[in-house]
């Protein structure tokens, strides 16, 4: 039997094939698929796409009718056609339509149209036509549009489905859990011989995967209701062009759509983790600094996995600040880069009056820093009307910029407990052996 992995693969490249023009019978005889999956998949293929209505076109399966030049160089085309008027192909969306121009491969720099009128044959008369130019440019591979890299991977997940997990004894408790995904800058790179320790792909991906297995098993003896993963916080490291959002260049990891699936692949397994011990598991995208486009893409990653998952709700809004309320306790989340720590208390109470005059217990919970720490912030005079600011740990190891820096931490994670009326009752700290990082 094959395995989820294996299936989800064979999706992917049935979805490319149906993408690239295959007619059934071949796609069938490439991957094995069944005639009824193929249909299914064929249907989300099609749904996906209606999804994202403002992605570049399907790549290119023959030239259009019409085309009667293409020149191509080594990182250039030159595109020329004929159609007839009442196609109008005037403006470039267009005529990158008219000449099924494959906008993952080439980016269109110029586009001309005439408008001129040619003889019928036997003096039928003369004919409106549009002559049609379009001057190419090959994209670089590294920068390639993620909506087309993201269509893909949600169309070939489409056809799959996440598995269902049994619970038991888990309704009714008063307890929620946070759990913090330790901001992991999963393509981060790091030389023993330069910083002390080796960190990449595998390492992260690795430790992540056992290090959420480690905090679910710390706080299934408090059976939560429900169970926030808090996820993001500069989870990728960059961006799919290698920078900062902003557009500072990092080093790293450079296979982006590997490191992207990568990331989807082991939150799918941390997610799993936690419904095992949760009765429901809520999804907080946080994105960091570093990768916010990616983390977005993430989030709506996982919100098609889980679609048809009651026990699951992924929270992928765009808003800088989320919040989080359980009974008595309203926890505010951020990454923590932008704000000053003294303008959370009114940030809170303008953001989400009602929860704030409801609540007796209020949080700000923070990552960037890559240090764990907490401060209560009030007036001396009443702690009623006060904050406590949580830092959260990193998973993350060390890169050559920090190590020059002299910057460093113990690699770790953070959950909390919350009773629905008393508030915070447990902070929990699975620490990652060092003895694992040091290997
Ligand atoms: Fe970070
Ligand atoms: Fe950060």
């Amino acid at each position: 039997m094959r395995s989820p992995q294996e299936v989800a693969n064979t999706r992917r490249y049935a979805a490319k094939l149906i993408a690239d023009g295959l007619t059934s019978p071949q796609i069938q005889r490439k991957t094995g698929i069944s005639r009824s999956s193929l249909q299914r998949l064929r249907d989300a293929v099609k749904r996906a796409s209606a999804l994202l209505t403002t992605a570049p076109s399907a790549p290119e399966a023959a030239p259009a009718p019409g085309i009667h030049s293409w020149d191509e160089r080594k990182n250039s085309a030159i595109v020329t056609g004929t159609v007839a008027a009442e196609r109008e192909p005037h403006n470039p969306e267009e005529m990158v339509e008219f000449a099924r121009i494959d906008l993952t491969k080439w980016e269109v720099e110029r586009a001309i149209s005439n408008l001129w009128h040619g003889q019928r044959p036997k003096d039928a008369g003369t004919i409106q036509l549009w002559h049609v130019k379009l001057y190419l440019k090959r994209r670089d591979p590294a920068n390639v549009d993620i909506r087309v890299q993201t269509r893909e991977v949600i169309a070939g997940m489409m056809g799959a489905r996440a598995r269902s997990i049994k619970k038991s004894g888990l309704a009714g408790s008063m307890f929620a859990a946070v759990a913090n995904s330790g901001e992991l800058h999963l393509a981060k790179k790091g030389w023993a011989a330069e910083t002390g320790e080796n960190y990449d792909l595998k390492i992260a991906a690795d430790r992540f995967v056992r290090a959420h297995a480690e905090q679910a098993a710390l706080l299934k003896p408090y059976q939560p209701e429900e169970l926030v993963f808090r996820l993001g916080d500069d989870f990728y490291h960059g961006e799919a062009r290698g920078t900062t959002t902003a557009g500072t260049p990092m080093g790293g990891d450079t296979r982006w759509p590997k490191v992207y699936r990568e990331g989807g692949r082991i939150s799918v397994v941390a997610i799993d983790t936690y419904r095992q011990i949760a009765g429901r598991v809520r999804v907080l995208i946080n994105p960091g600094n570093h990768d916010k486009e990616q983390t977005f893409c993430l989030g709506e990653y996982l919100a098609a996995w889980y679609r048809d998952c009651r026990d699951v709700e992924v929270v992928n809004e765009p808003a800088p600040r989320k919040y989080y309320r359980w009974g008595q306790t309203l926890i505010l989340n951020a990454h923590g880069n932008e704000e000053k720590e003294s303008s959370y208390l009114a940030l809170m109470a303008s953001e989400c009056p009602k929860d704030f005059g409801e609540c007796a217990y209020k949080e700000v919970h923070l990552g960037h820093l890559h240090k764990q720490g907490m401060k209560h912030m009030h007036s001396t005079q009443n702690e009623d009307l006060g904050v406590i600011i949580q830092r959260m740990s990193s998973l993350s190891g060390k890169d050559l910029w920090h190590a020059q820096k002299g910057y460093g931490s113990v690699p770790g994670l953070d959950s909390f407990v919350y009773h629905r009326e008393g508030g915070r009752i447990a902070h929990l700290t699975p620490r990652v052996l060092l003895s694992e990082v040091r290997a």
